[in-house]
Formats: structure tokens, C-alpha cells, sequence
């Protein structure tokens, strides 16, 4: 048998694992849903989300990973042998495959931005024409998906070139690119005129907006933003060498994505109070919002270039993490090489970010319950997929796992001093279980 990659310096394990967290979870969803749900209360209930359940599990994620090397399913059988545990797994790759489907529409959709952004597409438009150049434009049955299957392509080409020369190097470039724009960015925007308004959106709660359905929306948002619940962080940890802290690992990666997050707020919200128009526009804000704002700033070619080179960036480092969790799958349960498990994951996204696509134009009248392709693909992934997976990971290392085994493998043999370890039992064990399965329920209205 081949050896088993793995990352090749402590700089590829944060840039990779962190690419797959930082991405449009960050840049899109979470400002519009910080806009829609009240901001900075939103902000905060996200920011406990993130340090109780999230970080959590995000330990357990990659102490099966790295302990069981395999794919997200194979590493449940090699754990625990005999047991359906594995089952998780392969619901994190039914995950996987969902995700894809709308998240490839909204990175072809950034990568159309970006061809407007350089030909001049966006210049000189009235905030009416703005909206409906983008009506026009997603409802369209054949540009986006050509952008979409452009992007799809550019992740063939680097997943088919395996996890250190693909993934590893792709991400030791594009992350530090997308951290130096975003710093850029976060500058100027904080010389706006709105800037203290954008601010205090942000930083100052109003709690009346607070309700289940919120918390379950910041719950769905930190499990999605830190790519958790569906394995793939299972299958990045897997290629962790021997050396990599664990705990160290998903306090930096859970760091750098909380900031990131922070920082496109800092980028957005300012802008849009610049220039009085409503924070909360759903998924539309930086499609339509953000380009009229750009307009109407000084350099304005410069600016909206960069920020939709920024959320492709952003998307492609989350994409190629999505892929590889079914890739590995691919690869190593049915024996297929590593560019035929691409080709046939690549193929599958593509035909599912069709249907998602067309839900906005041709297929918009076509619903599951009463969302649109692309919303129930949204919904199921976000707010049932991954919590629910989150729940059963959470439940895996807390008790099914031997508590030695799992103490030893966080504490890298005995080599680290791990003080926080009963905390992490204890949230693994009652705090993320009860959290999540309460939650849960009273955001779908069954409790
Ligand atoms: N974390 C990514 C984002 O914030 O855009 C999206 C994502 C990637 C979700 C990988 C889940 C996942 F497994």
C-alpha cells in the first residue's frame, strides 16, 4: 500500500484547515445573517456558539482524524470496529455533496463579479439597475452555470494533484493573499463616513431580537463556518503529522476564522451605513448592496476587483476541503485513483449546483416544502446536516471513545499539558449534546 500524505510543514496544516473554515461562510452568509438577526446580539450568541460547541468539537474532529488516519467514514470503523459509527461519515459526505451544490453557485457567481469588476460591468449603474442586473443575471439558465462550472474546474486541477502539491500548496498561497487583502480592505473601511454607525451595529446587542430560531441561525452558522460536522476536518487531521497539536491547531483555526469573520463585517457594515442602505439584505448584500456602495467610492474599479477576488479566494480554499472529504472516500473505499474519484465528485457538484441554479431562474417554481432547490439544499446542510453530525461526533468522543485513548492523543502522548481536558469532557459529554439537541428541536418548532 502507498503511504498516506500527509501536510508537510505546521504553516500547510493552518493554512489548509483554516482555508476550509475561512470562506463564504464568513464573507457572505455571516454578514448578511449578522445584518438579518439583530447584529452584534447575533454576533454574540455566535461568539458563545463558537467557544462552547464549536471549538469542542472541532478537538474531537481531529482526534479521530488524526488518530484513525482514514476517511471520515473508515476512520469510525477503524476506531471503533463493528459499530455503525461509520454511518456518520458517510452523512458527512451526503453533506458534502449538498453544500457544493449551492455554495458552487454563489462562488460562480463571485467569479462573473470579478469578470464584470475588470471589463467594466459594474461601473456606472443606478441601485435599480443593480438589482436587476443581478435578478436577471442568477435567473439566467446558462451564464452562472458557466461560471459555476469554471469554478468547479479550477478545483479539478488542484484536488487532482493530491493533498501536498494540490491542497497544501494551493492554500500556503492563497490564504495569506486573502489576509492581506482583507486587512486592506478592513482599513479603508474604517475611514468611512458610516464607520461608527457600521460599528455599533455590530458591537452594541439589542437583545429583544433574541429568540430560538436565532440561536439555532448562530448555532447553524458557527458549525458551518467552522467547517464542522460533516467530517471534513476529520479528513484534513488525517493528514496531520504525528507533531501537529491538536488543541493548539483548532484554537488558531477557530481564532483565525472568528477574525475573519469580524474583519468582513468591519469591511461591510460601515460601508453600507456610508451610504444609508439597510444591513439587512440577505444573501443579495454583497451581490448588489456592495457594488453600488463601491461605485460610489473613489477607485472604485480597485475596490470591487478586489473584493471578489477576495470571496473567490475564500471559496475555492472551502471548496477543495468540501471535495476532498468524498474524494478520499472515493479514493480509498472503492479503490478508484485519485483523478477518477475527482472527475466523478467534480461531475456530481456540477449537476447538483445545476439544479441549484436553475432554482433561481426555469426551476424556481419547483420547492421542497417551500424552499427553492437552492434554499433546501441551504437549510438541510446548514441547519439539520451539520449539528446533527456535530451532536453524534460530539457524543462519539465523549462516550464511545476511551477517555484515555482521547486524553492521549490530545495531550500528544503526555507531552502536552492539557489542564482544560475534563472542560473539553465535559462539554463533549452533557454541554454540546444537550445544547445541540435543544436547540435543534426548538428552532424547528418541536420543543
Ligand atoms: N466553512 C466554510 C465557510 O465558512 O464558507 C464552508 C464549509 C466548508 C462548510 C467545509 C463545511 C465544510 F465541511
Amino acid at each position: 500500500m502507498t503511504k498516506r500524505a500527509t501536510f508537510t510543514t505546521k504553516l500547510g496544516v493552518i493554512a489548509a484547515t483554516a482555508g476550509s473554515s475561512v470562506g463564504l461562510g464568513n464573507i457572505w452568509r455571516f454578514p448578511y445573517e449578522t445584518g438579518q438577526n439583530g447584529g452584534a446580539a447575533f454576533l454574540l450568541l455566535y461568539f458563545i456558539c463558537v467557544l462552547v460547541l464549536g471549538l469542542p468539537v472541532m478537538v474531537a474532529e481531529f482526534t479521530i482524524g488524526r488518530s484513525a488516519r482514514a476517511n471520515a467514514s473508515r476512520a469510525f470503523l477503524k476506531l471503533t470496529p463493528k459499530t455503525h459509527w461509520y454511518v456518520v461519515g458517510v452523512l458527512g459526505i451526503f453533506a458534502a455533496v449538498f453544500i457544493m451544490g449551492f455554495y458552487s453557485v454563489i462562488a460562480g457567481w463571485t467569479l462573473d463579479y470579478v469578470y464584470q469588476s475588470l471589463t467594466f460591468g459594474l461601473a456606472d449603474k443606478s441601485p435599480e439597475q443593480f438589482q436587476t442586473a443581478f435578478t436577471q443575471f442568477t435567473a439566467d439558465a446558462v451564464r452562472p452555470i458557466f461560471w459555476t462550472f469554471l469554478f468547479l474546474s479550477i478545483n479539478y486541477v488542484i484536488l487532482v494533484k493530491g493533498v501536498q502539491n494540490g491542497i497544501e500548496k494551493a492554500s500556503n498561497i492563497l490564504m495569506p493573499v486573502l489576509f492581506i487583502l482583507l486587512v486592506i480592505f478592513g482599513v479603508r473601511s474604517l475611514f468611512m463616513p458610516g464607520a461608527a454607525e457600521g460599528l455599533s451595529f455590530m458591537f452594541k446587542p439589542d437583545f429583544s431580537k433574541v429568540d430560538s430560531g436565532i440561536i439555532l441561525k448562530a448555532m447553524g452558522q458557527a458549525f458551518f463556518s467552522l467547517s464542522l460536522g460533516m467530517g471534513t476536518l476529520i479528513t484534513y487531521a488525517s493528514y496531520f503529522s504525528d507533531r501537529t497539536s491538536l488543541v493548539k491547531t483548532a484554537g488558531t483555526v477557530a481564532t483565525l476564522d472568528t477574525l475573519v469573520a469580524i474583519m468582513a463585517g468591519i469591511v461591510i457594515f460601515p460601508a453600507v451605513f456610508s451610504f444609508g442602505i439597510s444591513p439587512s439584505q440577505g444573501p443579495q448584500l454583497i451581490f448588489i448592496t456592495l457594488p453600488n456602495v463601491f461605485q460610489q467610492m473613489p477607485g472604485a474599479y480597485f475596490w470591487s476587483l478586489l473584493f471578489f477576488v477576495l470571496v473567490s479566494v475564500a471559496a475555492l480554499t472551502s471548496t477543495i476541503s468540501l471535495c476532498e472529504v468524498a474524494i478520499s472516500y472515493l479514493h480509498e473505499e472503492f479503490g478508484m485513483s485519485r483523478r477518477r474519484a475527482t472527475l466523478i465528485l467534480v461531475l456530481v457538484c456540477f449537476f447538483m449546483s445545476t439544479l441549484c441554479s436553475l432554482s433561481f431562474g426555469p426551476l424556481r417554481q419547483v420547492t421542497i416544502g417551500s424552499l427553492t432547490i437552492f434554499d433546501f439544499c441551504d437549510f438541510l446542510s446548514s441547519n439539520i446536516l451539520l449539528p446533527l453530525g456535530g451532536l453524534l461526533i460530539a457524543i462519539y468522543v465523549g462516550w464511545v471513545l476511551d477517555k484515555k485513548f482521547v486524553r492521549n492523543q490530545i495531550s500528544d502522548g503526555g507531552r502536552i499539558n492539557v489542564w482544560y481536558f475534563d472542560l473539553l469532557m465535559i462539554s463533549l459529554r452533557f454541554i454540546a449534546p444537550v445544547a445541540i439537541s435543544l436547540i435543534f428541536l426548538s428552532g424547528l418548532g418541536l420543543f
